[in-house]
């Protein structure tokens, strides 16, 4: 197989990438990204001379880079994970999203359906999220079949890419794999994010800048487990199927934070209560989704798929990267972040 990974340069595409190199000597692993402010070529230093490894720095949204790597390395598969991710950046720019998530979408699903017509084996596995289905109430959880109702604009984007996938398998029999997963942490997030976000503060003695009442329930799923469960479905799914990836982790919003700074206080050897006190109740977004959970039966069933850790070992583990890992946060948060920093919280 040789297989394009768009994206693999961001949060979850450096563990998919990793995880492939590592495991499947075999493959050729193409790392296709355009290094935006998310992307970091340093998050597979680890890896990047293992010789089934290749980067290329490309946009797809432009479709001839597409169309390049797909020649230059005889592209047979393709996991799709590069897009405009973060919700607050969405709501203040929607444009770039329609962009990358549905035109940068829609190009790779031009040239696979031009390129693939040799009657051999390929497969198209698009990453999605579960913030496509929309907002929960206090009870139920998503399923493969709950109709989709995104409400940002990123969700809107992601559901918008979700419906060409689905398009291309039903009008051209592409065969096409979709997940959608929830909540994803671990180590290289991005800082914009709660989590890391989170851990960072406390660690420089900033405010923890909660949005509204912090009553919002978000469902997490440690990063490596979301690499696991990709590989699953690209090997093993159905295709022209979905396969939600959760793992039934619900946190409100308030309560993750004093879990973070319960365990920030112990691992920085601080008095007990000491972080806790940097918590801010500050505007909340606009729109804010309440609550989101997933129901991943149909992958346990099918697949038997399960999360390997707990998030209790999971936070712990991200916790020690951010702190063992000072050299990225410097790099990844100097220049535009600090605009963005002072924007969203003030100085
Ligand atoms: P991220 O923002 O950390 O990384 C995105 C990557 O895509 C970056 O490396 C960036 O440089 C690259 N990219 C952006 N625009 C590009 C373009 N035009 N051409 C090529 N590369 C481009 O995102 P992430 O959190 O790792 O999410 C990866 C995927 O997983 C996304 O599709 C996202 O919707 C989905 N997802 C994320 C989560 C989560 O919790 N983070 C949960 C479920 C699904
Ligand atoms: P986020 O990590 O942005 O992921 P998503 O919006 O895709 O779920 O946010 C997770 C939750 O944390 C969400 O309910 C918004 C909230 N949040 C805050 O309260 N404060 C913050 O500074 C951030 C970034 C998020």
């Amino acid at each position: 197989m040789n297989i394009l990974v768009t994206g693999g340069a961001g949060f979850i595409g450096s563990h998919v990438v990793r995880r492939f190199v590592k495991k499947y000597p075999d493959y050729k692993i193409v790392n296709f990204d355009k290094l935006t402010y998310a992307g970091n070529i340093h998050n597979l230093q680890d890896i990047e001379n293992e010789s089934n490894y290749h980067f290329v720095k490309g946009d797809i949204c432009n479709i001839e880079d597409v169309r390049n790597a797909f020649h230059n390395f005889h592209i047979t598969h393709v996991i799709h994970l590069a897009a405009e991710s973060h919700v607050d950046r969405s709501i203040d720019g929607p444009m770039q999203f329609a962009m990358t998530n549905v035109i940068g979408t829609l190009n790779l699903l031009e040239v696979a359906r031009s390129e693939w017509q040799d009657g051999k084996d390929h497969v198209f596995h698009h990453v999605s999220t579960d913030e496509v289905y929309g907002s929960l109430g206090e009870d139920g959880l998503f399923q493969e079949t709950t109709a989709y109702d995104p409400r940002s604009p990123y969700s809107a984007s992601k559901a918008s890419s979700d419906h060409f996938v689905n398009a291309y398998f039903h009008t051209y029999g592409l065969p096409v794999k979709m997940s959608n997963c929830s909540n994803n942490y671990g180590s290289h997030h991005f800082p914009e994010k709660l989590i890391p976000l989170m851990i960072l503060n406390i660690l420089n003695n900033k405010e923890l800048p909660v949005y509204g009442k912090g009553e919002n329930i978000r469902d997490w799923l440690w990063v490596e487990d979301h690499a696991s469960a990709i590989d699953t479905i690209f090997h093993n799914g159905r295709i022209g199927e979905s396969y939600n990836v959760g793992g039934l982790n619900e946190w409100k919003n308030i309560e993750l934070v004093h879990f973070l700074c319960e365990l920030m206080d112990q691992k920085l050897n601080r008095p007990e209560g000491t972080s806790k006190q940097l918590i801010r109740f500050v505007k909340d977004r606009a729109g804010h989704d309440l609550r989101y959970a997933i129901d991943a039966q149909k992958l346990e069933a099918e697949l038997n798929w399960k999360p390997s850790i707990t998030f209790e070992e999971g936070l712990s583990k991200t916790v020690d990267w951010y702190l063992e890992n000072q050299e990225w946060v410097k790099n990844v948060t100097s220049g535009e972040y600090q605009e963005y920093y002072e924007k969203m919280y003030g100085k």
